[in-house]
């Protein structure tokens, strides 16, 4: 009995998830894919984006809740004219779900790394987010969230990798300013989510290098989804990662400049 009344529930809440639409920004791979499984799965429909036209198709085609594609380069000056392209053949938006990014260890500060790191995660973040917020202000009769993926890298200075944890500290930033801008201008039908992974095991960290306490990306995706769906404005995954930044930020600055910190 019980089990049947859970069943119904869950039934419900994929038929009213069905009428809601959710852009993924770097769905080719990764936690962004992970999320085009979660979110399917829990009766969305999906629009989705990468520079990987081959891999969009190959997802499309084996999703039927994956109703539209578009490439998009997030760099490119066009990015924003094919997220409101790819708004439109979704049939709308509720949800802007920000994965894409990337990041190198590099310790040998090659410049070619660090700005191709700015320009996606700094530069192709902010006109991305900015474009969805303006949607979203255009909309205001609808519940809207937008949720990006920073790291726990934003939350200290990594000498490893300068660019990847200063670009995430800046949209560790970015989200608080526009939390406080939603505030400012007494908007409350936007909902913010920074969500901070700690390490997941997907094509992003298989460099080489060693990572500890890697994450399951499907495990990662469902508790971004949760704490999306409980409205928390940030979400650190998992709860080690939770304690290890709650101690990092202990250490005084003296002392963290002289330790040796992976990231990624
Ligand atoms: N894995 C980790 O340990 C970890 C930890 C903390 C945070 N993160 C963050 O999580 C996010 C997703 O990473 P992931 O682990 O899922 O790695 P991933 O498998 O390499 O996924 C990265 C995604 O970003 C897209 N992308 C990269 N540059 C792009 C551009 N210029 N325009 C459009 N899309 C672009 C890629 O698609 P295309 O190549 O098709 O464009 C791909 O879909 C990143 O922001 C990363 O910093 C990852």
């Amino acid at each position: 009995m019980e089990k049947s009344y859970l069943c119904n529930y869950k039934t419900m809440q994929a038929m009213k998830n069905r009428q809601k639409r959710a852009i993924i920004i770097g769905a080719t791979s990764g936690i962004g894919l992970e999320m085009v499984k979660v979110l399917t799965a829990q009766g969305w429909q999906v629009g989705i984006a990468g520079r990987r036209q081959e891999r969009l198709q190959q997802i499309q085609s084996k999703n039927l809740d994956v109703v539209a594609t578009e490439c998009i380069d997030i760099t490119k000056e066009d990015a924003p004219k094919h997220l409101l392209t790819l708004i439109g053949k979704t049939g709308g938006m509720n949800l802007y779900f920000h994965s894409a990014g990337v990041g190198y260890q590099n310790p040998a500060l090659d410049m070619e790394k660090e700005m191709t790191t700015v320009a996606t995660n700094v530069t192709g973040f902010t006109q991305m987010v900015d474009t969805a917020f303006h949607y979203f202000m255009a909309h205001p009769d609808r519940e809207a969230h937008l949720a990006v993926i920073s790291s726990i890298a934003g939350t200290r200075g990594l000498g490893a990798a300068p660019a990847y944890s200063s670009t995430k500290r800046y949209i560790n930033h970015y989200m608080e300013c526009l939390t406080q801008l939603c505030h400012i201008r007494g908007i409350h039908h936007i909902h913010l989510h920074d969500i901070r992974p700690g390490f997941v095991r997907t094509a992003f960290i298989a460099d080489g290098h060693h990572y500890p306490l890697q994450l399951d990306p499907h495990r990662v995706a469902l508790s971004i989804a949760k704490g999306i769906q409980a409205d928390r404005s940030i979400i650190t995954i998992d709860w080690r990662y939770r304690l290890l930044v709650f101690f990092w930020r202990l250490v005084p600055r003296w002392l963290w400049v002289r330790l040796k910190v992976a990231s990624k």
